[in-house]
């Protein structure tokens, strides 16, 4: 597998693993025959599940990978690890018949020595026993949670190869952000198994898009078999432009570990130059204050819960900053792939990561599992400037002193630049943290919107301040629910970010949440789904994510969408009225059967927190009573005059086209990468026949494979599915159809 001798060597080790669904102890040893068993790649799920209705007992189970490799290079005693990105729930690492190593925790990273049992002559057997059960143990266990932990390694593995005396990590603090001449302080955690005391040379280089910037060097003395941390600094740096929310620049750091001139490791990252508070009256980047407007996200998908590649990992996060218009995202309740930070850090989307828990705090030994997953979290992730606060205690759990003392304690030792959280929903709960962290779901519909902050927090003075979570199960609600009740969902959204932005002691308005997930028979509507999200879990939005859309800068992106689906019949005695428009335009002209019936603006003076408030519309000729003719209409929406953008409907849909939309027509053909399909059953002007009840049939020929059933219902009038290729470069075609509809084959190439 390994042909050359270098200094540090990555090698993904995700591909090739034998799978099987149970464990037994004759599994370890490497002579035993895994021949007939499954052939996986990581990501993996330990259980493929169906949408909706499933036993969540399924997946809990112990389930056993086995992985043979082969390091055919002459080593020069350096040290090899097995770096795993994460494993639900608990998981044992073997090699060559030997434990090596455990680690409890499903959300963080670990690294399991191989040195010593790695044999350079023959293959290599690696066994992980996975425990994907709910085990008491562990965070998040111990009670009910609204949400399902799947099983499996769903997150990158990979050899890594480093000399001796390597680089354990780097923690990347810019300094005098506000400056014209900024700082970057670098933390080097270098590790020592030489078995002799070393002088080292430590080398940092920052550059831009490889372009070099400054340089600065230090010279120290490692004693024999000893991990340390070394500051080297980077002074005066000017013309470095800051990361931000519209121009997220980003630098890349080199440091360079050498002995004696020979170079013996080297260690990349990226550094943001940001300075990121939340204080009293607000939360400011930069020194300028912006609010927050964000949806918390779960980080699971349909079929394969979280086991979901690079790819849609990031494009979960272009689909909250591009797509829903969001600032920030709180990721509920655990750390989540690097891929997805990573794509944060690049498109400028604010994160607030949190450890594993839900409302419920086990016994010591659990507290030990969570006071790590502070380090764990916090040392993995300290270098995205995305991130810009900790949250240390278990989501909505109650006070406890020592405890979170403690996980406040870790949190500020390891890393002072960023402020913690922790969030709660009792008013009047300890004040450990630097940020009082609030889920306020006091908003029922009615006049009543938050709560104020001091009521809250049962403080004299106002302190820094951030609504975490709303709404919610507060209205759970289907993409295809009745016309009044996705409206009033959208509602409640507006109305909630209208008041947390008209009060300047409330930095954040992070609702409840970005999309639907799959969920505990405790929760949910009983189909295992929480319908709480502004998107499905196919990330198709409902009426709802039109609100936080359509508050963004018109020059992005124009929104116009009537929070309608236009027929007589769907609201209680008929008609469409009230109806709300969610759009940045400045003006909407409406047009009935061709003729226009008024130019109506947005109700400014009822939601002036938002920055785009709606439009609404309360009369509309013959659009009115039952038993009257029912007309087709268009919406055109007008900027400084200027049309800017048009959405009709007809009076009488039927089934016209079945659409389908791949997000990517390029992927690696690496049996990994995948893509997601939408596939929509729409009318004759290009809308989802919501209420349809047609399947589609769906066929996956050449290099790809279907996640997820062939056979689906539209889950109203759309369906998405997500494609992943084999290992042989080529084409995808994917044909599906409708008992009315055939689609236009969608074709990826995979190269
Ligand atoms: C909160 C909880 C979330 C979710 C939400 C539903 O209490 O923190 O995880 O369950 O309720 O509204």
């Amino acid at each position: 597998m390994l042909s050359e001798t270098s200094r540090r060597q990555v090698l993904p080790l995700n591909h090739h693993w034998k799978y099987r669904e149970t464990f037994d102890e004759s599994f370890i040893d490497p002579n035993y025959d895994d021949g007939p068993w499954v052939m996986v790649n990581i990501p993996h799920t330990n259980k493929e599940l169906p949408y909706s209705y499933f036993d969540e007992k399924s997946y809990q189970f112990v389930s056993t990978y086995r992985k043979t490799f082969t390091v055919d290079s002459v080593l020069h005693n350096e040290r090899i690890f097995a770096d795993f990105g994460a494993v639900m729930a608990y998981a044992e690492v073997y090699l060559n018949g030997q434990f090596l190593g455990s680690h409890k925790g499903g959300y963080t990273p670990f690294s399991v020595d191989l040195t010593d049992q790695i044999d350079l002559d023959r293959e290599n057997t690696m066994v992980v026993k996975v425990d994907s059960r709910e085990r008491d143990d562990i965070p998040p266990f111990g009670h009910m949670i609204d949400y399902l932990c799947y099983g499996g390694i769903y997150r990158d593995v990979s050899l890594r190869i480093v000399d001796p005396l390597h680089i354990k990590n780097v923690f990347a603090k810019p300094q005098k952000v506000l400056y014209q001449e900024k700082e970057l302080e670098t933390s080097v955690f270098v590790v020592n198994t030489t078995g002799e005391a070393a002088d080292v040379v430590l080398e940092i280089k920052l550059s831009k898009d490889k372009k070099p910037i400054a340089a600065a060097n230090r010279r120290v003395t490692l004693p024999a078999d000893t991990e340390m941390a070394f500051d080297v600094y980077l002074r005066n740096l000017g013309g470095v432009e800051l990361w931000d929310i519209q121009s997220p620049h980003l630098y890349e750091l080199e440091v360079c570990l050498k002995r004696q001139d020979q170079l013996t490791d080297t260690y990349t990252t990226r550094v943001g130059f940001r300075e990121a508070v939340v204080k009293p009256d607000g939360f400011y980047l930069n020194g300028e204050k912006v609010m927050l407007r964000g949806l918390n996200r779960h980080q699971s998908f349909p079929y394969v819960g979280y086991a979901m590649p690079k790819r849609v990992q990031r494009k979960d996060a272009d689909i909250l900053k591009y797509e829903l218009g969001l600032n920030v995202v709180r990721t509920s309740h655990y750390p989540q792939s690097n891929h997805f930070l990573d794509r944060c850090d690049e498109i400028g989307l604010l994160v607030f990561e949190e450890i594993p828990g839900w409302q419920y705090i086990g016994d010591n030994e659990w507290q030990e599992v969570a006071k790590n997953n502070v380090r764990e979290m916090i040392e993995r992730d300290w270098n995205h400037p995305s991130i810009f606060l900790w949250g240390v205690r278990i989501n909505e759990s109650l006070d406890n002193h020592d405890f979170y003392k403690e996980t406040n304690r870790i949190a500020r030792e390891l890393d002072p630049t960023r402020q913690t959280g922790g969030v709660r929903y009792l008013e009047k709960s300890e004040f450990l943290e630097d940020v009082y962290t609030m889920n306020d779901f006091i908003h029922s519909g009615g006049e009543i919107r938050l709560r104020d902050p001091r009521q809250v927090t049962g403080t004299e003075e106002y302190v820094p301040y951030m609504v975490c979570e709303f709404n919610g199960h507060m209205y759970p609600t289907k993409r295809f629910d009745q016309e009044e009740r996705v409206v009033e969902h959208a509602m409640r959204h507006l109305r909630v970010q209208d008041a947390a932005a008209r009060d300047p002691h409330i930095a954040a308005a992070i609702g409840w949440c970005a999309f639907d997930y799959n969920t505990h028979y405790d929760f949910g509507s009983g189909d295992r789904i929480c319908h709480h999200g502004v998107m499905d879990m196919f990330r198709i939005p409902k009426m709802a994510a039109h609100v936080y859309a359509s508050q963004m800068d018109p020059r992005e992106r124009v929104v116009l969408e009537p929070a309608t689906l236009w027929s007589r019949g769907d609201r209680s005695v008929g008609g469409v009225l009230p109806l709300v428009i969610f759009t940045n335009c400045d003006a909407v002209e409406v047009l009935v059967q061709g003729e226009s019936i008024g130019t109506y603006y947005p109700r400014s003076e009822e939601f002036p927190g938002v920055p785009h408030a709606p439009v609404m519309i309360t009369e509309i000729p013959s659009s009115g009573e039952w038993g009257s003719a029912w007309p087709s209409v268009e919406f055109v929406g007008y900027l400084d005059g200027k049309k800017v953008a048009s959405k009709a409907f007809t009076k009488d849909a039927v089934p016209t086209r079945l659409t389908a939309e791949a997000d990517d027509d390029q992927l690696d053909a690496d049996g990994i990468d995948a893509t997601r399909i939408v596939f929509k059953l729409v009318d004759q002007v290009g809308n989802p026949l919501s209420y349809t009840t047609e399947a589609v049939q769906i066929e996956v020929e050449g290099e790809g494979t279907l996640i997820g059933p062939s056979v689906s219902a539209l889950v109203g009038g759309v369906l998405g599915v997500w494609v992943k290729t084999t290992e042989t470069a080529g084409e995808i075609r994917v044909k599906a159809r409708t008992n009315s509809q055939v689609a236009r084959p969608v074709v990826i190439t995979t190269k």
